[in-house]
């Protein structure tokens, strides 16, 4: 029986893609390289540092570790200049609904992110109440595809990974769900995301009935 909700955050929650993109852009333009939309896309679901490691190796740029940390303050400065001018409009179609409904009908639901955001995102969308357990980037040490975000969700949740779906907009977070022994809808493109049990393009496109039907 299917017991909790696990929901990433970017791409599935709210579209923050935007947003860091721009930040990105801004970097790369600064060190005289261009960084495009094309891009933008390997970066979903990545973490900040490596997302900075793959920018600058589209740029072909070599910078000490030193450089780096002041390179993604920097990115997030400006990241967070965007987040913190959110609003609960932000959020995506059917998202804030779906959530309800697993609260209705005692699942339990759970966020995990990537994102040292997270927190922040979550109290300018007024969704914080929505989720049980927060497991993000600041409490995380293993990127996806490793599982370590969504089995601590379980753990938070105090459910068998068995009994979780995870909601996921990126390929390498696909992975990590199913490494972690759960469910898995992917929010998104069917062809990228085909290792899912099932893809909708987003959370407006399915009812929690479909979710319990996954088991
Ligand atoms: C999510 C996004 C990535 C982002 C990562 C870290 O996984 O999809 O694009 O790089 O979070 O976000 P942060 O807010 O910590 O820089
Ligand atoms: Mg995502």
């Amino acid at each position: 029986m299917i017991k909790a909700c696990l929901f990433d955050l970017d791409g599935v929650i709210v579209d923050t893609a935007k947003y860091h993109y721009i930040a990105w852009k801004e970097l790369a333009s600064e060190m005289g390289f261009e960084f495009t939309l094309e891009h933008n896309e390997r970066l979903k679901g990545v973490s900040r540092m490596a997302s900075l490691d793959i920018l600058l190796e589209i740029g072909g740029v070599t910078k000490s570790t030193q450089e780096k940390e002041e390179l993604a303050d920097r990115k997030n400065e400006h990241y967070l200049s965007f987040i913190l001018q959110m609003k609960p409009d932000e959020i995506l179609p059917g998202a804030k609904e779906f959530l309800t409904e697993c609260k209705k009908n005692g699942i339990a639901t759970a966020l995990g992110s990537a994102s040292k955001n997270a927190m922040t995102i979550l109290e300018r969308l007024e969704l914080t109440k929505y989720f049980d357990a927060i497991i993000d980037g600041t409490n995380t040490t293993k990127a996806k595809p490793d599982p370590e975000v969504f089995l601590k969700g379980a753990e938070a949740l105090n459910v068998p990974a068995s009994t979780c779906v995870v909601f996921e907009d990126a390929e390498a977070g696909v992975e990590a769900a199913i490494s972690a022994g759960m469910k898995c809808v992917g929010i998104g493109s069917p062809s990228i995301l085909s290792k899912a049990n099932m893809v909708v393009s987003g959370l407006d496109k399915i009812k929690l009935q479909d979710i319990i039907k996954l088991q």
